[in-house]
């Protein structure tokens, strides 16, 4: 097998499985920014990507998809159940943001997640050319910088975190707090969404390892007695900013928001929500704070709609069982209560949409609502803003998303109060086209110049400078 400069390794490959009309099956792009963003990167050097097919039990050789080189990582149905729903999302998932829902401590789980951690690394290792360079993603994969690095010195290793990264009071729980750093600081630099999730992490290698640290660098000792500099620093994802420009200049989809607005019997003022069904998006806080208020007949039926799409997600892992049950019940109490039979409050779609249909329906909503309890960055934030080519509409936005520290001129709201939720949703809904014109605008400059492809470029300019300084 030809090795490649440059290798991706996440826990999903950025292509989904579909099985055609006439049985036949292939691979698709799949939507995530990610893939977009390093499509130039891996075009250029002829890059390889390791990943996950998403379906238990696949066993596929390596495969070449867009200029891509694709390399299966099989999971077993067991790993998906232990390492995938158990370790990563039953235990780091949770416990990363800020112990919303409990997180749960199973040693078979760790023993999952450290086994197809190392099949991982392994697949990178053989995967990539001598002196070659390695990204990893996200928190699936915390100790493959690690084992990478002790397969193969030679490489340079980057790890980008996509989530947040705990307070050291809540990381402490952790029973492997210090494998799972010390699997981090493999990495020559380690990237996360915000300048405090890079603090979190310099206090808890402080704390755990007893490691010095100077601004954003770590002193990490190696085998030999000498030391090399890790880079812990924030590097803020984005969306492919251009793409969505353009979808939102379509007449046609412009044609389709007139159409659903259309077709939801056109209110004075159309919410929305647009999150994977997750505890950590705070649906069930923005749907109180809109029940209230019908309640308190400061809006009426009528005039406001709210549309929530909830993407499904992990739908095997119970406290995801448990808030769809949560949440399928408000909105059944929220509409029973409150509906005409002309209008409804909430209309939810358990559903996931293409593209070209959630450009629409950003450009239908008159306020997107974000109210996220915990999030690394939230893209759906800059979706929207990216979105309206028209420098229209309201964006009500979380301070515990990451998104909140780039789009300062949102309405920004802690969800948890929900006095002011409902006070800011009021003035989202009553915002003069004047005030709606200058804050997109402004928030519109920054996901323009700080789309995705500048942070890849960022990240890995900073890459490669750690690697000639350690
Ligand atoms: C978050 C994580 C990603 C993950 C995505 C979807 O954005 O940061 O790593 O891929 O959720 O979740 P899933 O479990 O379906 O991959």
């Amino acid at each position: 097998m030809t090795r490649a400069e440059f290798v991706v390794v996440a826990n999903r490959l950025p292509v989904d499985h579909i099985v055609n009309a006439d049985g036949t099956d292939g691979w698709r792009p799949s939507p995530g920014g990610l893939v977009t963003a390093l499509e130039p990167v891996m075009r250029s050097t002829h890059g390889a990507w390791v990943g996950w097919p998403g379906q238990a039990d696949v066993e596929l050789e390596p495969f070449d998809f867009d200029g891509t080189r694709l390399v299966p990582v099989t999971l077993t149905a067991e790993d998906v159940e232990l390492y995938y729903e158990g370790f990563s999302n039953d235990t780091i998932w949770p416990l990363y943001h800020d112990v919303i829902a409990a997180p749960r401590y199973r040693r078979v789980w760790w023993d999952a997640y450290v086994r197809v951690n190392e099949r991982f690394a392994a697949a990178a290792a053989d995967a990539t050319a001598e002196g070659g360079t390695v990204w990893v993603q996200d928190y699936q994969l915390q100790l493959v910088p690690k084992l990478l690095r002790e397969a193969r010195p030679d490489l340079t290793i980057g790890y980008f975190h996509h989530i947040p990264f705990p307070a050291y009071g809540l990381y402490s729980q952790l029973p492997w707090r210090r494998q799972v750093l010390e699997g981090l600081l493999g990495a020559d630099v380690i990237g996360f969404q915000r300048v405090a999730d890079a603090g979190n992490f310099a206090r808890a290698v402080r704390r755990q390892l007893r490691y010095e640290t100077k601004a954003t660098g770590i002193r990490v000792p190696e085998a030999d007695g000498s030391f090399r500099t890790a880079l812990a620093k924030a590097f803020p994802i984005s969306i492919d900013t251009a793409s969505y420009v353009e979808l939102a200049e379509r007449a046609d989809i412009q044609a389709r928001a007139a159409e659903i607005r259309e077709s939801l019997g056109n209110p004075k003022k159309i919410l929305l929500g647009v999150d994977r069904l997750d505890y950590t998006k705070g649906i069930r806080h923005r749907m109180k704070a809109f029940g209230e208020l019908i309640e308190d007949g400061r809006i009426s039926v009528e005039d406001v709609t709210l549309v929530q799409v909830a993407s499904p997600s992990r739908e095997r892992v119970q406290a995801y069982i448990e808030l769809r049950d949560e949440i399928e019940l408000t909105v059944t109490r929220v509409n029973g209560d409150n509906d005409t039979l002309g209008h409804s409050a909430i209309r939810y779609l358990h559903q996931g949409f293409p593209r070209e249909e959630m450009v629409a329906l950003y450009l239908a909503a008159d306020v997107m609502l974000v109210t996220a309890l915990r999030d690394g960055m939230n893209l759906v934030a800059k979706e929207y803003v990216a979105s309206r080519v028209d420098n229209r509409g309201a964006l009500v936005l979380s301070e515990f998303a990451g998104a909140a520290d780039e789009l300062g001129t949102s309405l920004r709201v802690n969800p948890h109060d929900i006095g002011a939720l409902k006070d800011t949703i009021l003035r989202a809904i009553d915002m003069p086209p004047a005030e709606q014109g200058r804050r997109m605008r402004a928030m519109r400059k920054k996901v323009i110049e700080n789309d995705v492809a500048a942070w890849s470029r960022s990240f890995l300019t900073a890459l490669a400078a750690a690697k000639e300084n350690s």
